[in-house]
Order: structure tokens, then C-alpha cells, then sequence
């Protein structure tokens, strides 16, 4: 009989695994991280094993996940979607080795190792080559359907190169490059939203919007690693025929001879983990063989002839000295720690973000604290748990300050915002922020505005908000350190030219709290549709200034509470003041070309792959012209496609285009359709 104090272990484990259960697959917050759930359920698992008397039908282990969320329609999933073991160091995984030699009676198996993505599990249905539904793992056994979202990704195919017929069932992991991980966090960050902990929340945020043109918004990819409903006979067979299908595998697979070689293939992973652009915490090692798998078979959630062999989380231990707080372009308050120097997969680091105060709290993070902090990819470091029984005196807690740690001013907090922000309008870092978000390159794009030089005309007094750089003389810029005539007016001149942008950059450049790039494009296609090809800036503000949130909320991508935050910023009289500023130093906006296809548009409603290199424009500009005119641009050529548009070096596009009997022109047609013709 086992003693009171497993028995209490027991049910203060499967307790803490419910709650996490619940926070991960139903709330879409997850609270611990991957390695302690995992650390829990390991630990459970061997309790049970050693006393099977105290499992029950309830107990995490016995079921494969959590119910999913009620917002979606359930999908039952036509074989459960099951997860794999963990081995953590290479005893665990010759273990998993011997396991399988010994149920295979063989000396030697050859596995194929794929990477483990860090992302969010799915299943796309395919019937008779088309995409039909998708859904997310759910419970394992019933998923949500997601399938508009799923739709919004380019990397799902909608048809498979080959018209398979009947069912196929394909599986695979939706994640968010790290990049556009951070871009979404800083997004976040300005708005005063919690930020995600990682990659991978933020992409089972996105997958699982209510709305898909939220998802289409984000950069989600998939990589796609099973399936069901193809003769093939081998893992490394289906990764192949997967490609073939036009699904986007994973191009870092192998497969090896035994043990070793597995061992060979992890190192190899885990030593350019790092360079790779998207979450990966692991390998996957799966028995080749379709029939050894099948003689192989599961126990409990997990199959016998795979493991996942698990990276060392890049995280360390060290001590909180101080919380400082740093002040944004839009006030907001952001407490980072700084630490005791310590290194974490191989660099130093010395201070975490801790996002805001109410992750503050949920860490119970204090100054003189030991903390256990992590690194993932490229991410900022952050705090993960703070070590309360490492507490040997009582520590104070610690608060929001006040005040403004850089100019003294009043911090706000409002009801119902995480952020806290300094409410004084010409706070100097503020207003630095504000003034290097300005000279930005997507913003008035000022090339050689460092900060060096912005900060030292804040200190001498020239410069205030970012509309007085346009009154800078060349003797301002020559009493700068390190100014000669040549570079002052090489600078003044630079200023001067930046004063004609596109309309969509100044509103950019404005630093309007929730406006980002996409947000300033729509207000600019809104803009020139209200007033026309040849407004001036003084209309343009005008027009904003007039603007009800109501009117604002008209416009497409732009919801209720970006459109209250603009009409709110546009009625500020210290930002009227400004833009009154910026029109008088003779700011001129160049105004866009209505997004609306014009009726005759030869691209409207076309899918068009361009391919080889462009020699007048870039891919990019390309693309933005077929979609103003209607049409959609695509990255892969499928039957699907209307037209390719093929320049020197075209390759396997073109050679499928040809194929399939898609009409191919060159960049002169190109122009020709445009109806502008070559110069
Ligand atoms: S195979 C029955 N291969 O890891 C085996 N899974 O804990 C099914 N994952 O839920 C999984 N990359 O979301 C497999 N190359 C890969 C993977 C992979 C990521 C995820 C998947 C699964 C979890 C397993």
C-alpha cells in the first residue's frame, strides 16, 4: 500500500496537470512551461507505474488532453492524434532503441528523424485532392474546426498537386517564423496587451481566431510530418510522396541506420537551432518501417516506434539586482529585471524583460530574488518562475513607480489596461522614442538620424517633438559633435527630402498608440478615397480630426478600439499642435492608388505567380500591383494559377506552369497588361 505522502503526491500532481491542462488547451494561456508540465506528468507516470492500484479513469494519464474550447465546432478526428514520449539525454533514448530492437527481434533499425516544431498541431483533410476541413488537435480525439483559418495560410495547399482519390488525413505543426513572433509581441507590448511567453502561443493564438482575417494578418506557416490514406510503406517514403503532393515538409529530415546515427543527426540540430527562423525543441525519431511501426503499436497516449528527443531548455538560475522600468515611444511602462550576469546558451545575459506589472505579480517576482530565467530563439530573455523557498529574508514586493523614472511626470494607469504609461506629454524619453520611431525606415526613413544625434539635439534644446527636425539649419547640425559642413548638410539635406513620403508612412510616423504598418495603409486607402489623388496634409488631418470612432470603424481592418484610440489621439490638443507643426513645415503626402480594382482590370480576380528574376521592379512592388488591380499573387504554381509572369532563371515554376498548360509571359507583357509599356 502506498504511503500517505504518495498518495497526497498523487493527487497534487494529476491537480496541478488538470489546471495546466486547462490553461494550455481551453484558455489559450498557458501559465507553466513545457518543462515542468512535463516534469509533473514524468513524475506521475512513474508514482502509477510503481503503484498501479492508484490509477483511475480521471487521472491525466489516461486521457490525451483537454476539452477544446466551445468557440469552434467540434471535429471528430478519424484517428486520434496522439503525442510522443520524451527522452531527455541519450541513455533515454538508446533506452527507446533497445525497446524497439527487442520487440523487433532485429540488431539494427533505420529511423528517420524529422525536427520537432514548436508550434500547434493540425489535421487538413484532403478528399479527392481538395482541402476540405482542419482542425486542431483538441482533446486528441475531437478537434475544433479551423479549417477558414486554415484556408488563410499560404503554406496549406487548397488542392494537392495530384487529384488523390478519396480521404487523406495529413498532419502537421502551424508555427510563427521567431521574427514575426517578436514583431507580434512588440505590437502587443504598444498596445499595453499581454505579451505571448513564446512562438508557439502566439501561433495557437493566431490559428485560433474567430475572425480569419485576423489569422491571415500573422505569418503563419505549417510543416506537415503524417498522414493517412497514402500507399506508401515507409516514414521517409511519406515525407517524400508529402513534397510530391505540393505540402511543405520539412526539408531538415534524414534518414539513419541505428542509434548513433540518430544521436549524429540531434547534435547536428540542436548546434544550428538558433539559425533557423522557427521554434524547434527537439527531434522526432521514428521507426521507418510502416509494418515495424505497426507491430510496434502504443502505449497508453503514446506510440512504441517514435520518441521525442528533447533539446536542453536554454535556461539558467541566477539573481534579481535590480527591476528597472523603461519608458516607450506611447509612455507605456515596461519592468525589466537586471541580473547577476549569467550565461545561457552561450551568451551573457543580464537583464529579462518581465512585460508588465501583472506578470509581475503572477511571478512574484522580487528584487534579491533567485530566478529561473529562459531564452528561446532570438526572443528576448525572460523570467519564467521566480524561487520562492531560495528566499532566506522577507523581500519587499515590488510597485509601479509613481512617477515617471525619467522625467518625474504622473503614471497613469487606466481601468482595464494591463499597461501603465507616463502621462506627461513631453517626457524627454518619450519623446526620444517617439522622435527614433519618426526618422525610422518605415516610418519618414531619415537615413543617419541615429540616436546619437537625436538625443543630443533633445539635449540642446532643438529639437522637442519630431515636426521641429524640419526647422533644423545646417549651423543646428554643425554645432553637433562630430559635425562637419560636408556631413550638416549632407543631414539637412536628408531632412528636407523626407518631407515628401508616402501618406501611409506619415501616418506611421505620427506614433498614434495601436497604429502600426498595416493599420496606416488602410487609414491612407480610406484617405485618398475621401479626398481624392491631390490632397494636401492639411485636408488629411482635417479629415482625421473629423473623423467619429463610428467612421473610422467603417473602414476595413480597423476595429472599435483602434478606431477609439485614433479619434481620441486625433482631438488631443497637444498632438493638434503638432500636426498643425508638421503642416507648416510644408510636409507633403503622397497619396496611394485606391486599392479597389478598376473594373477593367486585367488581374481581377486572377492567381498570378511571378518567377525568375524582374528587372524594373522588385517581387514585392510586383505583387502589391496585381493585388491593386484585383488580383491575388501567389508563391506556388498550381492548377489554380491564371498566370505566370516568368523572368531570366525561372525554374521548376516555370517548368510546371508549362506543364499544366498555364499561360506564361515575360515582364514586357507584364507591362503591357499594366498598360504601361516598356521605356
Ligand atoms: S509525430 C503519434 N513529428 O509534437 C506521433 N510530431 O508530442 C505524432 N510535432 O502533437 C507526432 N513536430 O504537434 C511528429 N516532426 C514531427 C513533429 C511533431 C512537431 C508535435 C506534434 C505532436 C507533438 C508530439
Amino acid at each position: 500500500m502506498p504511503t500517505a505522502d504518495i498518495q497526497r503526491r498523487v493527487a497534487e500532481l494529476r491537480a496541478a496537470i488538470e489546471k495546466a491542462n486547462y490553461e494550455y488547451h481551453v484558455l489559450d494561456a498557458p501559465v507553466i512551461s513545457d518543462e515542468q508540465y512535463d516534469g509533473m506528468l514524468r513524475e506521475l507516470l512513474g508514482l502509477e507505474e510503481a503503484h498501479p492500484e492508484l490509477v483511475t479513469p480521471e487521472s491525466p494519464t489516461q486521457r490525451v488532453g483537454a476539452p477544446p474550447s466551445e468557440r469552434f465546432k467540434p471535429v471528430e478526428h478519424s484517428r486520434p492524434m496522439l503525442s510522443l514520449g520524451n527522452a531527455f539525454d541519450p541513455d533515454e533514448l538508446r533506452a527507446f532503441d533497445q525497446r524497439v530492437r527487442k520487440a523487433l527481434g532485429r540488431d539494427r533499425v533505420d529511423y528517420t528523424c524529422e525536427l520537432k516544431i514548436d508550434g500547434l498541431a493540425v489535421n487538413l483533410t484532403y478528399v479527392d485532392g481538395k482541402f476540405t476541413q482542419g482542425a486542431t488537435r483538441g482533446d486528441g480525439l475531437t478537434g475544433e474546426e479551423i479549417t477558414a483559418n486554415l484556408r488563410t495560410i499560404r503554406s496549406v495547399p487548397l488542392t494537392l498537386l495530384e487529384a488523390v482519390p478519396g480521404r487523406v488525413d495529413v498532419r502537421g505543426e502551424v508555427y510563427l517564423p521567431v521574427s514575426a513572433f517578436e514583431a507580434t509581441n512588440r505590437e502587443r507590448a504598444e498596445r499595453g496587451e499581454p505579451l505571448f511567453a513564446n512562438p508557439r502561443n502566439a501561433a495557437a493564438g493566431a490559428a485560433r481566431q474567430i475572425d480569419p482575417r485576423k489569422t491571415a494578418e500573422r505569418d503563419l506557416s505549417i510543416y506537415v510530418y503524417s498522414a493517412a490514406g497514402l500507399d506508401v510503406g515507409t516514414q521517409h517514403g511519406l515525407l517524400d510522396r508529402l513534397k510530391d503532393l505540393g505540402l511543405r515538409v520539412n526539408p531538415k529530415w534524414r534518414l539513419v541506420h541505428g542509434i548513433d546515427e540518430v544521436l549524429e543527426y540531434a547534435e547536428e540540430r540542436r548546434a544550428e537551432r538558433e539559425e533557423l527562423g522557427y521554434g524547434v525543441d527537439g527531434v522526432v525519431v521514428k521507426v521507418d518501417r510502416f509494418d515495424d511501426q505497426e507491430r510496434l503499436g502504443f502505449v497508453a497516449r503514446n506510440p512504441r516506434w517514435a520518441i521525442a528527443y528533447k533539446f536542453p531548455a536554454e535556461q539558467a538560475t541566477t539573481t534579481v539586482e535590480e527591476i528597472k522600468v523603461y519608458v516607450g515611444r506611447t509612455g507605456v511602462l515596461t519592468p525589466v529585471a537586471w541580473l547577476a550576469p549569467v550565461q545561457v546558451g552561450g551568451t551573457t545575459v543580464k537583464r529579462a524583460t518581465l512585460h508588465n506589472l501583472d506578470e509581475v505579480r503572477r511571478l512574484d517576482v522580487r528584487v534579491g530574488d533567485l530566478v529561473l530565467i529562459q531564452r528561446a530563439g532570438d526572443v528576448i530573455p525572460e523570467v519564467v518562475r521566480a524561487e520562492h523557498d531560495a528566499r532566506t529574508a522577507a523581500l519587499p514586493e515590488w510597485d509601479m513607480p509613481a512617477r515617471c523614472p525619467e522625467c518625474e511626470g504622473p503614471v497613469e494607469h487606466r481601468e482595464g489596461e494591463v499597461a501603465y504609461r507616463c502621462a506627461n506629454p513631453s517626457c524627454p524619453a518619450k519623446q526620444g522614442q517617439r522622435l527614433g520611431h519618426f526618422v525610422s525606415r518605415g516610418a519618414m526613413d531619415i537615413e543617419g538620424a541615429g540616436w546619437a544625434v537625436l538625443s543630443q539635439l533633445q539635449d540642446r534644446g532643438l529639437v522637442s517633438d519630431p515636426a521641429d527636425l524640419f526647422s533644423l539649419t545646417v549651423a543646428d547640425i554643425l554645432s553637433l559633435d562630430r559635425y562637419a559642413e560636408k556631413s550638416a548638410t549632407n543631414l539637412y539635406e536628408r531632412v528636407q527630402a523626407a518631407k515628401e513620403r508616402p501618406l501611409g508612412r506619415i501616418l506611421y510616423a505620427l506614433g498614434i498608440p495601436h497604429v502600426g504598418g498595416t493599420t496606416s495603409e488602410d487609414l491612407a486607402d480610406w484617405l485618398v478615397g475621401e479626398l481624392g489623388p491631390t490632397a494636401d496634409l492639411r485636408s488629411v488631418f482635417d479629415r482625421l480630426r473629423a473623423a467619429t470612432p463610428e467612421d473610422l470603424e467603417g473602414i476595413e481592418g480597423i476595429g472599435p478600439v483602434v478606431a477609439g484610440t485614433i479619434a481620441e489621439w486625433f482631438a488631443d490638443p497637444e498632438e493638434q499642435a503638432f500636426l498643425d507643426k508638421l503642416v507648416e513645415a510644408g510636409v507633403r503626402p503622397i497619396m496611394p492608388e485606391r486599392r479597389v480594382a478598376p473594373p477593367q482590370s486585367p488581374f481581377k480576380g486572377k492567381s498570378v505567380v511571378f518567377t525568375g528574376t524582374l528587372e524594373r521592379r522588385s517581387r514585392e512592388d510586383a505583387e502589391d500591383l496585381v493585388r491593386r488591380l484585383g488580383g491575388k499573387p501567389a508563391a506556388s504554381v498550381s492548377k489554380k494559377t491564371d498566370l505566370v509572369v516568368a523572368g531570366p532563371g525561372a525554374g521548376t515554376k516555370l517548368e510546371k506552369a508549362k506543364q499544366l498548360g498555364i499561360e506564361v509571359i515575360d515582364e514586357d507583357a507584364f507591362d503591357r497588361l499594366l498598360g504601361s509599356p516598356p521605356d
